[in-house]
């Protein structure tokens, strides 16, 4: 599909729409439709190619590997631009190290216990990847899948369709699942997530994104000054493998609490034993809105010294707050510098981790016929 596009959309599409008031300030309108390079070739030829695109003051590169947040570019208070994403510079760091920057995760976001579960009284086996569970979807996840990228502008939206098909028993899933996900950006600069599937067997499904944020601009030191607000006064506590006991515990007195907002290092250090287990934040919320039926707001992160600020809105159940507690100074960045633990954090909207052995948890079961829908929008302030 991807190779028989044209490479670049006639025109900047959605000019002309009229300047947006945002944060105060005016930002002229910048949509231009999805741009084309080559941005390298996979070991067994496969052609990577990155999408650039942007609208309402914010730039996007994708890559078709992974359906990577290459780079994510917003200004801050006096109109400075940064890449807020962390990431890499070349494929080959993408294909031997990446933490899933940016990628896309499917099938199933974060854990799911002994990589095993059982559906219909069929038990599966899935891949491991991560001591004795599944993370991301296993070894070969869909952040390193090749997908289809089909550009369009629609009025003064400019965005990417992506496309994978996982085939029955891909890493141990039952059914081919059919995968369509579209980034958005919009006349105001508001970067949507919308994901579907369908299968053609009972199966589990749970989508989303990992992009890695840092307000200041990635690789400019730690996140711990962002202040976060999570609109949820549980979490799922974790075992030593960071997979759910199944206990829904209350933020309420806890390091968790983040219903107002607080900097992330302010009780980063508090000693609390969920936080010792996970080397820092790494948890699921259980949002107090529920499943919506549309994206409801459920974060806001800031940095005060920029002012850009980052606004979530999701219709999914939970959000995994990641503070980048792996991070350990090994990996170089996009811009050249070393990220080190807590250079960046992940706010990941989804289903709660492991929901496949949690008959208690919302359920993530999609059956032929049904279509799995889910959409997540990010937007940008300063
Ligand atoms: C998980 C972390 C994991 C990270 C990947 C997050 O979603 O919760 O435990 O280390 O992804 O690097």
């Amino acid at each position: 599909m991807e190779l028989n596009r044209r490479t670049v959309i006639a025109g900047a599409a959605a000019a002309g729409v009229a300047a947006t008031a945002l944060g105060g300030t005016a930002r002229a309108a910048t949509g231009r439709g999805p741009v084309k390079e080559l941005f390298g070739t996979l070991a067994d030829g496969t052609k990577v190619h990155r999408w650039s695109l942007q609208n309402g003051g914010t730039r996007l590169k994708v890559l078709s590997y992974g359906g990577i947040v290459q780079s994510l570019e917003i200004p801050d208070k006096h109109g400075r631009y940064a890449n807020v994403s962390a990431g890499f510079a070349a494929l080959e760091d993408y294909v031997a190290s990446s933490p899933y920057f940016g990628a896309l995760i499917g099938r199933y976001g974060n854990r799911i216990g002994k990589g095993r579960f059982t559906l219909d009284g069929t038990a599966y086996q899935l891949s491991v990847n991560d001591g004795e569970n599944s993370l991301h979807g296993g070894a070969k996840g869909f952040d390193k899948r090749v997908w289809d990228v089909e550009p369009f502008t629609h009025g003064s939206d400019v965005g990417l369709h992506l496309y994978y098909t996982s085939v029955d028993g891909e890493m141990g899933y039952p059914g081919t699942l059919r995968t369509k996900v579209t980034y958005t950006l919009n006349r105001h600069g508001d970067w949507r997530i919308d994901y579907t599937a369908t299968t053609d067997r009972a199966t589990v499904v749970n989508l989303t994104n990992h992009t890695y944020w840092n307000l200041a601009g990635e690789g400019s030191g730690s996140i711990e000054d962002h202040e976060l607000t999570i609109a949820a006064s549980r979490f799922t506590p974790t075992d030593a493998g960071l997979i759910p006991t199944g206990e829904l515990a209350g933020v309420a007195g806890t390091p968790f609490d983040f219903r107002r907002a607080k900097p992330v290092g302010r009780d980063i250090r508090a000693g609390h034993e969920q936080q010792v287990l996970a080397k820092g934040f790494d948890h699921n919320w259980v949002l107090d809105k529920g499943v919506t039926a549309t994206p409801v707001h459920v974060a806001t992160l800031r940095d005060p010294r920029s002012g850009r600020t980052l606004r979530i809105a999701t219709d999914q159940p939970g959000l995994q707050f990641y503070s980048g507690n792996f991070l350990d100074g090994t990996l170089t960045g996009t811009s050249g510098r070393t990220y080190r633990q807590g250079d960046a954090l992940c706010l990941e909207t989804q289903h709660f981790p492991d929901s496949p052995n949690q008959p208690s948890f919302p359920s993530t079961v999609l059956r032929p016929g049904q279509t799995y829908r889910t959409s997540t929008v990010h937007t940008f302030g300063r």
